[in-house]
């Protein structure tokens, strides 16, 4: 006897397969049609057809009413936990200032950080919360979080405390990253290998009270150079770290090479990679993390070059960079409509793109983005009548409902959702 039996399902995308999917493989989409799945103890128990289901019995019947039904989703890249907010940045944006100059004159993220700063935890928490409760209504079961919004010992610390406890709380699993080395503080401006000391040392605090998973570092044009990124990156491995790069964003440093040379788990962002780093990337075991909402919401009309990555082998995967910034949205099907549009992938690519290798993108290949039989019952019921229609009909949530390891954790009425 089942738990729970979902029937009448138009189409179920299991992604089934092994490991993260690159190049070509992403084009065909392992799908059943008319079918049914079981789940027993939290976990997928059975897939068959239709008809099949009608000889099995569960104490909780779920009507798909012939719609879609797919993993639930991983957005493998976000800033989740700060506080305050940056709408004031929007003006000066259309004002011609650029992300990077409004860093440069102590806004940006060095505003987020006085914010952060000052907050307590508890307050930290709750808005994170709520922030989380909206990306699992998005359909989002896993999440990365990074920290980076203290840049000091303290409130480093207290960021990743607060993504710990999220991860303990809250239905969404929550895979933390360290990203002290998100910007230079003020107070050490003139001094910043030596802040990047101060965020090695705290690794080992990290390790410790097992806080983080990843390290990663902002490789950009006046926030931390290729050289430096090589030797923090390094040393957090050596502290038995895995590590991540926010690369080449907005200029073209060889952020993608880097990547490929310590073995990251993945490269994020991409948008300026070169020729040579794209091949790289594709002929290694880094996934490309792609964040178009990034590009979108910084305007300048440049995005990464998918195209390229997927047709010489990469592994691509999408997320939203949710952070106060460079991109305040909590909407992963958003992102998928960017990524048709202006990545140019195919709708096929793009659902590879928010399952199974944005759950490589945060080491949980093994047990997420995947509907197979054993595999924790992550699972997603659209209101969408099949997969395309998602990243089509733009803007709005398409989900009717969640199941975190198999129990159902969101929920939307009737009247909430999208009728197509
Ligand atoms: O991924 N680039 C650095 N970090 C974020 C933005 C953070 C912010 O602006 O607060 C990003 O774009
Ligand atoms: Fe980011």
């Amino acid at each position: 006897m089942l738990d729970t039996l979902i029937v009448n399902i138009g189409q179920l995308l299991t992604m089934e397969g092994d490991g993260p999917v690159k190049g070509e493989q992403m084009k065909s989409l392992p799908l059943i049609e008319h079918a049914a799945l079981g789940i027993k103890n939290g976990r997928v128990a059975w897939i068959g057809s239709n008809e099949e289901a009608e000889k099995m019995s569960a104490s909780y019947i779920i009507d798909a009413e012939g719609k879609l039904v797919t993993p639930g989703l991983v957005d493998p890249h976000t800033h989740l936990v700060f506080a305050g907010s940056r709408e004031h940045e929007l003006s000066l944006k259309q004002q011609g200032i650029s992300y990077l100059d409004i860093l440069k004159q102590g806004g940006g993220i060095l505003s987020t950080v006085r914010a952060t700063r000052a907050a307590s935890e508890e307050e930290l928490y709750e808005k994170a919360r709520g922030h989380l409760d909206r990306i699992l209504s998005y359909g989002v079961t896993t999440v990365e979080a990074k920290s980076g919004y203290g840049l000091d010992v303290e409130t480093e610390l207290k960021q990743l405390r607060v993504a710990k406890r999220l991860n303990e709380t809250h239905p969404v699993e929550v895979v933390s990253t360290f990203l002290g080395a998100h910007a230079i503080p003020l107070e050490y401006q003139n001094h910043p290998d030596a802040f990047l000391q101060q965020m090695v040392d705290l690794m080992d605090v990290m390790k410790r009270e097992r806080l983080a998973e990843f390290v990663d570092i902002f490789c950009e044009t006046g926030v931390f150079s290729v050289e430096q990124s090589r030797i923090f990156l390094q040393q957090a491995k050596e502290k038995g770290f895995a590590v991540k790069i926010h690369a080449d964003e907005i200029d073209s440093l060889g952020g993608t090479e880097l990547a490929v040379e310590v073995g990251a788990v993945s490269a994020d962002h991409l948008v300026g990679a070169s020729i040579a780093g794209i091949h790289q990337l594709a002929h290694s075991n880094t996934i490309a993390v792609l964040l178009p909402g990034t590009s979108f919401y910084l305007g300048k009309g440049t995005y990464a070059n998918a195209r390229a990555m997927i047709d010489q082998g990469a592994a691509v995967a999408l997320a939203t960079d949710f952070n106060p910034g460079s991109s305040p949205t909590e909407n992963l099907q958003f992102i998928m409509t960017l990524a048709a549009l202006y990545l140019r992938m195919t709708p096929e690519e793009i659902w590879h793109a928010v399952t199974i290798n944005a759950a490589y993108a945060v080491n949980r290949g093994h047990e997420a983005g995947r509907i197979m039989i054993g595999r924790k019952a992550d699972i997603v019921l659209w209101e969408a009548p099949n997969y395309m229609y998602v990243p089509y009909h733009y803007g709005i949530n398409h989900v009717r409902m969640v199941l975190k390891n198999g129990k159902v954790v969101s929920e939307r009425g009737k009247g909430d959702v999208s009728v197509s």
